[in-house]
């Protein structure tokens, strides 16, 4: 099938897609592109790219559903290890000490997906934490359905796989099908809609993960989002991106860190 996406309704669409997200679209993904409007169109029961942009500049609720199907969504449980070797041997001791007033700690995962790794985070937070002390996870994305899964926290036999044992027996209930999240641990987490292009309110979290997200974004849409996680963190806190993403040459004023397990970043002031 060809491409029904001229040059120009390309530029007016990717523009919109950046403007509205972050997410930047190249010329060699933009048979994705073409294939999602193709869809939107075919459910709206449109004829042309024309009609439906002035639909979109229009209606907020259908420039969610189009960034939803945009998004690549792909996660799962435990998502490079090694992050969370970190956070269990450096990240959490220093914050029993960083906290030893509060004796809450207050995690974002930022671009969430279907809620894999706000799920990990607190599994983890729930074995490492003293007694004593809270947490809480905030998970957040722009996909709608993405969300909802989260929300739900079910997940067939094929998508927990990475899923130690001891956490599968301890934090999920087996169902027929696959594996429900336990109460215990979903009343920890909020998720929440938000658009990583606006400043989500956050102030003095402990700690940001956002990763396999920034990778979708260009430079200045970067440089924005790291700019506003500076200030939704506390003094003393920590942020860990995707294993193939880097703040390298991004004039930041986090510090780089580098520990036996990981790598991430620290804003120390
Ligand atoms: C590949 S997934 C990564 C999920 C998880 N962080 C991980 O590493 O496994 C990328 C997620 O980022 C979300 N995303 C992309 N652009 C976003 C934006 N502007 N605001 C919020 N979420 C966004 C997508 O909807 C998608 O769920």
């Amino acid at each position: 099938m060809g491409e029904f996406l001229s040059d120009s309704d390309f530029e007016l669409y990717r523009k919109l897609i950046y403007d509205e997200s972050g997410i930047h679209f190249s010329s060699t993904n933009r048979s994705i592109l073409d294939s999602r409007l193709r869809e939107r169109l075919r459910d709206k029961k449109l004829e042309t790219l024309q009609e439906y942009y002035s639909i979109l500049i229009k209606d907020k609720e259908e420039l969610k559903i189009l960034l939803d199907s945009v998004t690549t969504n792909l996660t799962r449980f435990f998502r490079n290890q090694a992050h969370f070797d970190a956070i269990e041997h450096f990240v959490v001791p220093e914050l029993l000490k960083i906290r030893q007033t509060e004796r809450r700690i207050r995690i974002w995962s930022a671009g969430c997906s279907t809620g894999e790794e706000p799920y990990t985070i607190a599994m983890q937070l729930k074995e490492l934490l003293p007694p004593g002390w809270s947490f809480e996870v905030i998970a957040s994305d722009l996909s709608l359905k993405s969300l909802m899964v989260g929300k739900e926290g079910f997940y067939p036999e094929s998508r927990i796989q990475g899923v130690p044992d001891n956490y599968l027996s301890k934090y999920f209930d087996k169902k027929p099908n696959g594996f429900q999240i336990k109460e215990e641990i979903k009343k920890t987490i909020r998720f929440d809609y938000h658009n990583l292009k606006n400043d989500s309110g956050q102030r003095n979290l402990d700690v940001i993960f956002c990763r396999n997200v920034l990778i979708y974004f260009d430079e200045a849409a970067q440089k924005a989002t790291i700019e506003r996680f500076w200030d939704a963190l506390a003094a003393k806190s920590f942020l860990f991106i995707g294993h193939s993403e880097s703040l390298f040459g991004m004039n930041t004023k986090f510090e780089f860190v580098k520990t036996d397990w990981a790598t991430f970043y620290k804003k120390s002031v």
